[in-house]
Order: structure tokens, then C-alpha cells, then sequence
């Protein structure tokens, strides 16, 4: 059987990315073979192909860090799934294929009756924001956040998140965007005309409790001078650096300054988030955490906003869509459209 995967052929950016029509592979011990329905875009994607990042995987490879889909062939000796079944997990690449052989521990099952594109919302940003505002920042109701790039992928997600742990809760965008910040229940702040650092002090007074920076580099010290005494910066990316807005130097030079914020006696706290590091150093919490997700979502207790969903073989397009921050929510990709 023939199938279809996207493969990101050298380091770049959205153009790097090839489409190659191949036999479906055979999944390993331990994994299982998934038959998509939906892998989410993200930024993050597209960090890993620039190869600047530590860690990223080496081209010719095939990006996409979550999906959904269906079981369709258990590997030697995996346990615990049923051929099909429906799953889904953040595998950290792999995902823009029509079949992907996943390792089983990564995967959670799910409830047959949720649309698999707002499913797989899920595993990169629900579960990054809910471990942010829930197991780093264990932020209690009332609790004051600042979300930046809150209409982006990971940024709607952050605020439906903490909509649902009733936070209360600011968000930069740019203004086109600002009626989906506010309908997603935080007070909108349009960081290209409007200091936000003057503006959350206006509106709260002394600061927020914990700010969520993908910016980096110099815009660190700013989300930094937002915090409340006890208050909390977590730095999730170097979003600015990978757009050229920033330089390389910069970046890390952002990064340094968290280490020291974080060292200094100055009553607030600065750190650096990565979830695939969380995950690998709490199994349990990822099963939990993106278990608990799932039943809120089924309780419609949930709402993810999906920007638009894109066939697999566009997913340069798809893409070019998240880096030039035209999306409003998450971009999805699925087989073929209509499946
Ligand atoms: N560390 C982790 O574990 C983790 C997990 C998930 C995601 N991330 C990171 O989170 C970031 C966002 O990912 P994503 O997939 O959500 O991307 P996305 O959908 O493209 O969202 C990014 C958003 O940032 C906004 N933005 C750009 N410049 C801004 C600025 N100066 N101030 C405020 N907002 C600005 C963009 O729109 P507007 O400019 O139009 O408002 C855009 O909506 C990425 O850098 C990714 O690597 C990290």
C-alpha cells in the first residue's frame, strides 16, 4: 500500500518541504502504525527545519509535532490499542504523513465523537498551556496572566485554557485580531501601537503573575517589568530570532538574562519552558494532563480555534500561513479535504 508524507528535504523554511509518495511503513516494537486525520502546524515546526535550534531532528526528515488518528497496525509486542481506535499524541515530528508509525507511550486514546482537527489542538498547545498555568505556575483562580501572540496557535489556546481555570487574563496581538482575544475572555492589548508594559500596569495596578514570552531576545526584559512582586516570566521560544526580527545574538542573550532574573533577589522568578523536556521528565503528567483536556473538550468545556484546515499536500502553504502570522487559532492538516 502507497501513501503520502511530507518530508522537509534540507534546512529552511516552508519551501524545504517535499511531498513523496512511498509504501506505508511497518511499525517497530512498541510502536503503532496511525492512520491520520489531523496533524496540527506550528511554529515550532518550522523553528526545528531552520536547524537552529538544539536538538531538531537532521533532513531529510518528516516535521509535526501532534496529530490525530486511527489505529491501523499494532507494532511487535505493543500493547494497550486496538486496531481502530482512535488516538492521538505529540510526537514532536513526524506527523505531516498518511500513515506514522508512532511509539505507543506517546499516544492516549480518544472518544470516537470528537472532530479529530479540534482534537488535535490537543497535544502541543492545550497540553503546553495547562502545564503552564496549572504545574509550573499552579495558578489558582483570580491569578493575573499575560499571554502574547494571544490570537497564535498556543496564544488562543493559553487563554481558552485559562477561561476554563477562570484567570484572569491580557493578551497582545495585533488589532485585526483583538475581537478574537476578547471573545476568548482576556482584555486585548495591541502591542505595535500601545506600550504593554504602561498598559498592564494601567489596567491591574502592580503587575500581572505570570507572563508567557515566545517573542525572546530584548522583549524578555519588558514581559519581565510586567510582573507583580511573586510574579513569574516563563520564556517558551525564540519566535523573533526565527522571523528576523531579532538576531541570534540577541536571542540568547535573552536567554542569559532569564538565568540571571531568575538568580537575583528581586522577588519575581524567570525560567525557560520546553514541553517536550516536561514530558520526558513527567510521563504520568502527560497522560493526565491531556486525559483531563480531552474530557473538558467532550464537556464543551473547551473551544479550539481553528484558523484553517489545509490538505496534506499543501502543507508548505499551510505553513507559510502560520510564518507570516496571517492564522487566527490553529492550522490543521488533514488528508484530504472533506475526509
Ligand atoms: N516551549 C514550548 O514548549 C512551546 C510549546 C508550544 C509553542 N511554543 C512556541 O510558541 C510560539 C507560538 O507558536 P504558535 O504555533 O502558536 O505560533 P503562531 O500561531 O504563529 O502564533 C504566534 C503569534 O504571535 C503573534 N506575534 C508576533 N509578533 C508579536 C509580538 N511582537 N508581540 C505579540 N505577539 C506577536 C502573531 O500574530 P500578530 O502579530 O498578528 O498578533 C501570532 O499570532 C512559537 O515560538 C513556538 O515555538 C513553545
Amino acid at each position: 500500500m502507497r501513501h503520502l508524507r511530507v518530508v522537509a528535504a534540507r534546512h529552511g523554511g516552508p519551501d524545504v518541504l517535499e511531498v513523496i509518495e512511498e509504501e506505508v511503513p511497518e511499525p517497530g516494537p512498541g510502536e503503532v502504525r496511525v492512520k491520520l486525520l489531523a496533524a496540527g502546524v506550528a511554529f515550532g515546526d518550522i523553528m526545528w527545519q531552520t536547524g537552529k535550534v538544539p536538538g531538531s531532528p537532521k533532513p531529510p526528515y518528516t516535521p509535526g509535532y501532534d496529530l490525530v488518528g486511527t489505529v491501523d497496525r499494532l507494532g511487535p509486542g505493543t500493547t494497550g490499542f486496538d486496531e481502530g481506535q482512535r488516538v492521538m499524541g505529540l510526537i514532536n515530528y513526524g506527523g505531516y504523513a498518511e500513515h506514522v508509525c508512532a511509539p505507543s507511550d506517546k499516544l492516549v486514546a480518544v472518544p470516537d465523537d470528537l472532530d479529530p482537527s479540534i482534537l488535535a489542538c490537543l497535544p502541543l498547545n492545550y497540553l503546553t498551556a495547562y502545564q503552564l498555568f496549572r504545574r509550573v505556575g499552579k495558578l489558582e483562580r483570580g491569578k493575573r496572566v499575560l499571554v502574547h501572540g494571544a490570537a497564535g496557535g498556543l496564544g488562543s489556546a493559553a487563554l481558552d485554557v485559562g477561561r476554563l481555570l477562570e484567570l484572569e487574563m491580557y493578551g497582545t496581538a495585533s488589532a485585526p485580531k483583538h475581537e478574537l482575544v476578547t471573545s476568548l475572555g482576556a482584555t486585548a492589548i495591541d502591542y505595535r501601537s500601545e506600550d504593554f508594559v504602561e498598559r498592564i500596569n494601567d489596567l491591574t495596578g502592580n503587575g500581572v503573575d505570570l507572563v508567557i514570552d515566545h517573542i525572546g531576545g530584548a522583549h524578555l526584559a519588558r514581559s519581565f517589568a510586567t510582573l507583580r512582586p511573586g510574579g513569574r516570566l516563563i520564556m517558551t521560544s525564540s519566535y523573533a530570532s526565527v522571523r528576523g526580527e531579532q538576531s541570534t545574538a540577541q536571542a540568547l542573550l535573552g536567554m542569559l538574562r532569564v538565568g540571571l532574573w531568575n538568580a537575583l533577589p528581586n522577588r519575581r522568578s524567570a525560567q525557560l519552558f520546553d514541553i517536550v523536556a516536561l514530558n520526558k521528565k513527567h510521563p504520568e503528567w502527560y497522560r493526565e494532563d491531556l486525559l483531563a483536556l480531552t474530557g473538558f473538550l467532550a464537556e464543551g468545556k473547551l473551544k479550539p480555534v481553528i484558523a484553517e484546515r489545509f490538505p496534506l499536500d499543501q502543507a508548505r502553504q499551510a505553513q507559510e500561513r502560520v510564518l507570516a502570522a496571517e492564522a487566527r487559532g490553529k492550522v490543521i492538516l488533514i488528508p484530504q479535504l472533506g475526509a
